[in-house]
């Protein structure tokens, strides 16, 4: 179904563009480029969007692009249609990773309904979080969801949960050490007034926190505040390390689309989350947390449930559609006439 002979195709797949505007991604860098031609999208890393001090390795570009394919796949799934992606297997990280063709579908999936209503209102929130812990059965449904993409979700409890706390806290050190990765970490936090992308003010802690054992990736010069009640040790946050089954691209893309399911699931169930991936990006810290969560890990996952009555977090900036998306969808004929 092309988008320049059909009109509601081409309406959804620009809703579902704008909703994939909305995923996560490190540093709030969104480093996506879509191409829309006349059959099919096209989704690409954009080179000048990486991390190169920071995420050396690339897969937090891969994973920020896996988690927009995500939300494009529900977009369009929401308004009808079935889409048909194609993950390119292997590459340097700033080609092409994936192609998404339509086609009409007879149904919309349950959990497309769900995470698509989550999209607006999720938010990574790195705020303390309440004194109750999440509820098991929630954690089977983010094991489930992530699973649809390949997935392995691995909750660290116990000697677990310590390796991998203190292997977060090394990192924490580490990293700050690595030459660049300060200057990184202060330009994605201190852009234009009214910039579209990284780290407001407003989304970065105003004092530095120690959630029960957990250090967090530190943002420097924030201004949000902790909500009222309860003290840094009541947090019950439980730690989720989220693995791809491969480690080729194609399999770290699914797993960003693994990672997007588990966040948009978390919304839905009224939770809050941050993700985490400094303690993957150091490969002292990364080997440790390889052996006790198993497989490729590529994300660590912070989930808990807000304070009673802390509102939620601002929502961070986003570019629009139109710096994200080459439009080149007109039929032949159309473009001969430009
Ligand atoms: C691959 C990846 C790694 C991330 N790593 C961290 C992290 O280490 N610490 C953190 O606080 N947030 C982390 N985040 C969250 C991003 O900062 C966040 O998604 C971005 O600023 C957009 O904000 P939003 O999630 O509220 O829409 C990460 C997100 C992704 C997708």
């Amino acid at each position: 179904m092309t988008v320049s002979r059909d009109p509601a195709a081409r309406e959804a797949v620009l809703a579902a563009l704008e909703g994939a505007l909305r995923a996560p991604s490190e540093h709030n860098t969104q480093p996506w480029r879509w191409t829309l031609l006349p059959d099919r999208l096209e989704l690409a890393v954009d080179p000048h969007r990486r991390l190169p001090f920071t995420d050396e390795r690339g897969e937090g570009a891969l994973l920020a692009c896996g988690a927009a394919l995500h939300h494009l796949r529900i977009g369009l799934a929401v308004r009808g249609w079935t889409p048909l992606v194609r993950l390119d297997r292997e590459g340097p990280p700033q080609r092409r990773v994936a192609e998404v063709g339509w086609e009409p579908a007879d149904t919309v999936p349950d959990d497309a309904r769900r995470h698509a209503a989550a999209i607006e209102r999720r938010r990574t929130d790195r705020r303390r979080f309440g004194a109750d812990p999440v509820d098991p059965a929630v954690l089977d449904e983010l094991a489930r969801v992530a699973r649809a993409f390949d997935g392995a979700v691995h909750v660290v409890a116990g000697r677990a949960r310590r390796t991998v706390v203190e292997a977060m806290r090394d990192a924490a050190l580490l990293q700050l050490e690595r030459p660049g990765y300060a200057a990184e970490l202060q330009r994605w936090t201190h852009r234009y007034v009214g910039g579209a992308d990284g780290l407001p003010h407003g989304v970065r802690l105003s004092e530095p926190h120690l959630y029960d054992d957990l250090v967090l990736r530190w943002f420097p010069g924030g201004g949000l505040d902790q909500p009222h009640g309860g003290s840094d040790h009541e947090d019950a946050s439980t730690l989720l390390v989220l693995s791809a089954h491969g480690h080729d691209t194609a399999s770290v893309v699914r797993a960003g689309e693994a990672m997007s399911a588990v966040l948009l699931e978390v919304t839905a169930h009224d939770l809050a989350a941050t993700p985490v991936t400094q303690v993957l990006e150091v490969d002292e810290t990364r080997e440790r947390v390889s052996e006790v969560a198993g497989g490729h890990p590529v994300v660590v996952l912070r989930v808990g449930r807000p304070v009673p009555e802390a509102p939620p977090p601002p929502r961070t900036p986003r570019r629009d559609l139109a710096s994200v998306l080459i439009d080149r969808s007109a039929a032949p004929d159309e473009q001969a006439a430009r």
